[in-house]
């Protein structure tokens, strides 16, 4: 991959601790993460720092709520023993949010002058669609060295076969599935699980295949809310009275099915998601006459450790992140392909939504009701 930026390294941090790979100069790397939090964020920032302190003597700096702490200026030292315990914690010690230079008139200025004052070489860019989207545009416009890390819990991200935090999301709503057999089964139920994904139902269709449901919707596919009763009345009659329904918060139903309410906007320009799977709750008990429940999982999925899958991805997306920034290579975000962590150009991964796999759908259908 061409090197796509200027890099200005400043060549004054003095070397600290045992060095692998001495570049002989020390650069001023900048850290955000920004976007909605998932498991494995601290691990990646781990990858990062661990790399660029130890191999290369770099000087790290942390900036707070993401684009936020970019644009106010707001910044905390990371070290090695800054971030010592906290592979398997959740969240980010960098906190985050979904503010963006656009937001106010002079956002992309005060970015540069932030990077200026605090005489950052280049910014490790860790967040999903909205975030990298940013970043893309910052690099575009010469505004600053940039290498994005590919993190959502959704998995929607083109250009690269897993984003972190998923793996880790599709355990909790399995093992979420997994509690809800039984007492599906002990009351003969329905029981409607909605589980995030807004605009891909990559969690709902793991964890549907993985937890056994009975159907899963997701946003790529509209559904239509009689057949789901009808599947549900033609398993009964074949003497199953419990099922467990899977639904992507981003599902909607086909024309001509019923109507759900437009969802409000919110100040990013958002979609406000969620209660599709208590109004698909609602029309199950109403057609079929089986008591139907619903549960919503919502933030809980975002929360808490990742998994050892998540963080072996993220250290290794971390420290490929650092090895691109000292190779110059900027404008490009890390991405697993063929079980191999490579660069992809950042244009090309905010370009394409990465939607479910039809062949794991077909696998997902082949155990419908
Ligand atoms: O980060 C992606 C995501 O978890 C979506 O699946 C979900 O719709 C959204 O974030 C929720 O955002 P918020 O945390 O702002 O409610």
């Amino acid at each position: 991959m061409p090197s796509t930026g200027a890099i200005r390294v400043h060549n004054r941090h003095p070397l600290q601790g045992p060095q692998t790979e001495d570049k002989g100069c020390g650069m001023r790397l900048g850290v955000l993460t920004g976007g909605g939090d998932c498991p494995g964020l601290n691990a990646a920032i781990r990858g990062v720092v661990r790399k660029a302190e130890r191999d290369h003597g770099d000087e790290i700096v942390g900036f707070l709520d993401g684009w936020r702490g970019v644009i106010e200026g707001d910044t905390m030292p990371l070290d090695i023993s800054a971030l010592r315990g906290t592979l398997p914690r959740g969240g980010t010690i960098l906190g985050t949010s979904r503010v963006h230079p656009w937001m106010q008139d002079d956002g992309v200025e005060r970015i540069e002058r932030t990077l200026a004052e605090k005489e950052i070489d280049a910014l490790v860019v860790i967040g999903g669609e909205g975030t990298l989207s940013c970043a893309s545009r910052l690099h575009d416009d010469g505004v600053a060295n940039l290498v994005g890390v590919p993190k959502t819990i959704d998995n929607d991200i083109g250009a690269t076969e897993m984003t972190f935090g998923f793996m880790t999301a599709v355990d909790i709503v399995t093992e979420a599935i997994d509690r809800l057999h039984t007492t599906a089964e002990s009351h003969d139920r329905v029981m409607v699980v909605e589980v995030m994904g807004r605009h891909v139902g990559h969690i709902a269709t793991w964890a549907g295949i993985a937890g056994g449901a009975t159907i899963t919707l997701i946003p790529e596919e509209p559904f239509d809310v009689q057949e789901v009763a009808d599947a549900l009345r033609r398993r009964h009659a074949r003497g199953r009275f419990a099922s467990i329904v899977v639904v992507a918060e981003g599902a909607r139903p086909a024309p001509g099915s019923i109507v759900v309410p437009e969802p409000e906007i919110d100040v990013y320009g958002h979609e406000v998601l969620g209660g599709i799977g208590s109004i698909v709750a609602r029309e199950i008990e109403q057609r079929t006459g089986f008591e139907t429940r619903v549960t919503v999982l919502g933030h809980v999925q975002r929360g808490g450790t990742p998994s050892a899958f998540d963080r072996v991805l993220c250290t290794w997306y971390g420290v490929a992140a650092t090895e691109a920034v000292h190779d110059g290579d900027f404008g490009i975000m890390v991405a697993l392909r063929d079980a191999k962590v490579v660069r992809v150009p950042l244009a090309q991964a905010v370009g394409e939504l990465k939607l479910v796999e039809p062949d794991l759908w077909k696998v997902a259908k082949t155990f419908f009701a």
